[in-house]
């Protein structure tokens, strides 16, 4: 990726391409507060098309391994609402800009989601060495909770599951949803499970993190390659076959994809 760098606000900011598609890409830092600060001021100076966030997650569906990707079709904020003393009740805030009440999950673009499933399929990863041996990351589309507490806890992880049937948790993805939603740009996240959000979490961070960071970072580029290949699509579309006299000549063309191109 050629490249140059910005600084926005003391936030460093890559500029680049990424199969001729323009990407900025930029560090949110950890935590929700982070998160929402940098996607605002990259979405008010790049005005993007849409914002997609890569990152590491803690698994809290027991079928999901070390290693393996959780597309977020929805994201929720797991400590926001209201506390009693039989418990937190998740509700979300209002939209200060319009006043409406938000949803307390937030969908990723439909756009952003249906490219993943199609670049999970065509992406290579990097397998996890784990206890039992090597193996491959399994790709799902889940429900992913974000908070501002690393989650090393069964209790906790049992109460994500049961009120909020989240998949995996993190600390970032629904604050940028939140702020996407707030200024209508297309937002998804996505996560590859470095721990398992139980008592060996810390540990298993601490070794798993940078390989995780890898594969979901190797995914968001192969979903912007998709975008940019259903782009070019279009246009081809348009401008080729509005005359084209053959049968079928406005069909939809069937994808068109080289991988790691
Ligand atoms: N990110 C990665 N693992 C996490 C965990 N266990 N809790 C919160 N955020 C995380």
């Amino acid at each position: 990726m050629d490249r140059k760098e910005q600084n926005i606000e003391g936030i460093r900011c890559m500029i680049g391409e990424i199969n001729e598609k323009q990407v900025v890409v930029a560090r949110t830092g950890v935590g929700k507060v982070n998160a929402a600060m940098t996607t605002m001021l990259l979405i008010e100076h790049f005005r993007p098309s849409e914002v997609i966030f890569t990152g590491v997650a803690g698994g809290i569906n027991p079928d999901l391994l070390l290693g393996d990707i959780v597309i977020a079709a929805k994201t929720a904020q797991h400590d926001l609402g209201r506390l009693t003393s039989s418990g937190l009740k998740n509700r979300s805030a209002k939209n200060p800009i319009d006043g409406q009440r938000n949803p307390i999950f937030f969908s990723a673009g439909a756009r952003l989601l249906k490219a993943a499933e199609v670049a999970s399929r065509r992406t290579t990863f990097q397998p996890f060495q784990v206890p039992q041996g090597e193996r491959f990351p399994r790709i799902t589309k889940g429900i992913v909770v974000t908070g501002d507490v690393f989650v090393a806890s069964e209790a906790k992880r049992r109460t994500l599951r049961e009120h909020l049937q989240a998949d995996a948790v993190e600390m970032e993805g629904a604050a940028v949803a939140q702020i996407c939603w707030q200024q209508r740009v297309p937002c998804l996240a996505v996560r590859s499970i470095s721990d398992s959000a139980n008592a060996d979490a810390r540990q298993d961070f601490k070794k798993y993190y940078k390989i995780a960071a890898q594969n979901s970072a190797a995914l968001v580029v192969n979903i912007v390659k998709q975008l940019h290949v259903e782009e070019t699509l279009k246009v081809n579309e348009t401008v080729g076959h509005e005359n084209d006299p053959r049968p079928n000549a406005q069909d939809t063309p069937s994808e068109k994809y080289t991988p790691n191109a």
